[in-house]
């Protein structure tokens, strides 16, 4: 026997700060590209209103990694549960969910990874959001920062190699934050339907089907019926 039931997997504050964020860097990402390449991108009238509107997408992105921060850390205490892959999501998982994505996904299988609040993510997007979270958006967060602040900072730039270092990083890493971004929404369209990993980043809920003490996404046991009557 199978029921359908609806499960909250996406706080309120998550969603809000997912899609701050995500106004954030794709403003980020395009006032970037007039700012570092003026001659072939004018999107924004002048130079000087892309950089205040980059500055100010940057600032909006920094306050609201705060807001995931807490949020995960002080309210929810899910961070380390959800964020850290496990021993056995490096050993198999990260592999088995590559080969859905690359293989299985194509041939109608179903998602080896059933989305739970206390475990959303699979073995490849623990791994990648860590990097993303941990790593990158401070990093490129950080260097602009320091971009924002030259004057103040103009004894530690030098000693830490100087302006052009600081430039090159900062722009490396948010190439590196694009071309997360180009995968992250590409792989966001994999569910059932091209939206149907949307909905819970909108709404909060997911619906599932329960079997047993099992429940699954309506859309992989969909999936996977297909495959079998086929
Ligand atoms: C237009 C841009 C974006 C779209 C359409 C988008 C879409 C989505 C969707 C559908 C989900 C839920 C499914 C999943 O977990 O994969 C999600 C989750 C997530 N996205 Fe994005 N995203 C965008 C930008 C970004 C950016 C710029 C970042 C980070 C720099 C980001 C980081 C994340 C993280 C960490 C999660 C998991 C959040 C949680 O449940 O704690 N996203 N995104």
């Amino acid at each position: 026997m199978s029921e359908k039931k609806m499960i909250y997997l996406q706080p309120t504050p998550v969603r809000i700060w997912h899609w701050l964020n995500a106004l954030g860097i794709v403003t980020l990402c395009i006032t970037g590209a007039q700012i570092r390449f003026p001659e072939y991108v004018n999107l924004f009238g002048t130079y000087k209103a892309a950089i205040r509107l980059h500055n100010t997408a940057g600032i909006v992105v920094s306050l609201s990694f705060s807001l995931w921060f807490f949020y995960y850390t002080l309210f929810a205490g899910t961070m380390a549960q959800l964020y850290i892959p496990k021993k056995e999501d490096l050993q198999s998982g990260i592999i088995r969910q590559a080969i859905f994505y690359f293989f299985n996904y194509f041939r109608g299988k179903p998602n080896p990874h059933h989305a739970t609040p206390d475990n959303k993510f699979n073995p490849m997007q623990k791994s990648a959001y860590l990097a993303i979270m941990f790593v990158l958006v401070p990093l490129v967060s950080l260097t602009g920062i320091a971009l924002m602040n030259i004057a103040p900072l103009r004894d530690l730039l030098i000693m830490m190699g100087g302006l052009k270092i600081l430039v090159g990083t900062h722009f490396l890493l948010a190439c590196s934050l694009c071309a997360f971004l180009f995968t992250h929404i590409y792989l966001a369209t994999l569910g059932h339907t091209p939206f149907a990993y949307f909905v819970p980043m909108i709404t909060g809920w997911e619906e599932v089907e329960e079997h047993g003490h099992e429940h699954k996404p309506v859309h992989d046991l969909g999936k996977h019926a297909e495959h079998v009557s086929s």
